[in-house]
């Protein structure tokens, strides 16, 4: 039996391992951060084009919150940049309000010069422009104006799809335009979730000019290979490139799966006395991914794919996720066709399993998402995350070789 120092230094060690892996927060920590160059330049170069404002969209999970701290904390070094949660029911004056408190917090920490203390600057901004009952878009201004006179603000607002509020969108553009015209030196940033900025503003043709936009596709393989990399690294650990390349494969792009299959890998060739990881630990990783999968994934999945009779719903949908799409997640049902008779080894055409992508655009779920026209319908998952766990349950239920998603 492993005396209790050795117990310890196993589970510490197995803490670290998981430590380094970041599953369901964004990450927060630079040297765990991966690829994202260009989208980082991007915004640190629009942060200083004065009059330049942002919006950095993309799909849900791709990693726009984890950009979004990095950021944050690089243009900390010459500006106070703070980054906001906007909820539903928050109104332009509720953000401002939060954005306002958490500069002043960001200043209280700010050291003022080598070895001194830091200070609290008391005089709240909000006190100064007569706040903080509903500020107005010009209240705004005024307020950014004094505190831009010592250094520049960059204010994130995160999460701004989910806002309500009717107004919201309207004064946003207003008080972009207006920072713009008169050369505040203040960026703010929409972060959210879209496909284009049309649908994550309004009134975004007023302001075409002063944003400049930042799509976020999903990560690149290559991106994807690093982040694995590096957090194993950072525990002394190395994978095997057939292990990265199934790992890289099934994530498609969204880094949570990295992280959770990355994880439990590492923890399962851990156990084995292993620091390398290889195609073993990946496939024991795959079944503890598959539980440890958020509830309501799990629940969509059997919701698409229940039936009581033997048909092909889950062979159809595994399909749909295996298939050729394009860089906005969409693909036709002919590419659907071509994953499908490779998953059966046979030929299959489009009408025998027509009536099953119809269904999933509908009433199983829906799941997929359905655009164009009569014979030109192109699908895409509703929920990104859907579709590796599709993959996922496609290896445990035997549908497909784990070596299938990459030799
Ligand atoms: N560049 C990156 N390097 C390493 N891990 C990343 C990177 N970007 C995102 N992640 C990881 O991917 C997951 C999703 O990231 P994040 O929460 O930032 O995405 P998001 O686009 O903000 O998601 P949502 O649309 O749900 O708000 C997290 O587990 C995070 O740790
Ligand atoms: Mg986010």
């Amino acid at each position: 039996m492993a005396s209790l120092t050795e117990q310890d230094e196993r589970f510490n060690r197995e803490r670290l391992i998981r430590g380094a892996f970041s599953p369901t927060a964004p990450i927060s920590r630079r040297d765990l951060f991966a690829g994202r160059v260009s989208q980082l330049m991007a915004l640190i170069d629009g942060a200083d084009a004065p009059g330049q404002h942002l919006v950095l969209f993309g799909e849900r999970g791709v990693g726009k919150t984890s950009l979004a701290n990095i950021a944050v904390s690089m243009l900390g070094v010459e500006a106070l940049s703070v980054r906001i949660n906007c909820t539903t029911s928050d109104t332009f004056s509720d953000l401002w309000v939060r954005a306002f408190d958490e500069i002043q917090l960001t200043q209280m920490h700010l050291p003022t010069g080598f070895g001194s203390e830091p200070v609290s600057r008391p005089t709240s901004v909000l006190e100064l422009i007569g706040g903080p009952e509903a500020l107005s878009v010009d209240q705004v201004r005024a307020a950014l104006f004094l505190l831009t006179r010592d250094q520049p603000v960059v204010v994130f607002f995160d999460e701004f799809d989910r806002l309500e509020d009717e107004h919201v969108h309207l004064n946003f553009a207003d008080c972009i335009k207006t920072l713009s015209d008169q050369a505040v030196p203040a960026t703010v940033v929409i972060v959210g979730v879209a496909d284009d900025v049309n649908d994550l503003i309004d009134e975004h043709a007023s302001v075409e000019r002063a944003l400049g936009q930042i799509p976020m596709p999903r990560m690149s393989d290559v991106e994807l290979a690093d982040l694995l990399a590096r957090a194993l690294a950072s525990v002394d650990m190395t994978i095997s490139d057939a292990a990265s390349r199934r790992i890289v494969k099934v994530s498609q792009g969204l880094p949570h799966y990295t992280h959770l299959l990355g994880q439990e890998a590492a923890l399962g060739a851990f156990r084995t006395d292993s620091s390398a990881v290889g195609v073993a630990a990946v496939d024991y990783a795959i079944e503890r991914a598959i539980d440890r999968t958020q509830e309501s994934i799990a629940a969509l999945y059997y919701r698409a794919t229940y039936s009581a009779r033997e048909n092909l719903y889950k062979q159809v949908l595994l399909a749909c996720a295996m298939a050729q799409s394009d860089d906005r997640g969409f693909f036709s049902a002919a590419s659907v066709r071509e994953s499908l008779s490779l998953l059966l080894g046979r030929r299959m055409e489009i009408p025998s399993f027509a009536m099953h992508l119809n269904a999933f655009s509908t009433d199983r779920g829906p799941v997929l998402r359905k655009e164009g026209a009569q014979r030109k319908f192109r699908y895409r998952f509703v929920n990104p995350l859907l579709q590796p766990y599709v993959l996922l349950r496609g290896v445990r239920d035997g549908l497909i070789q784990s070596s299938m998603l990459g030799q």
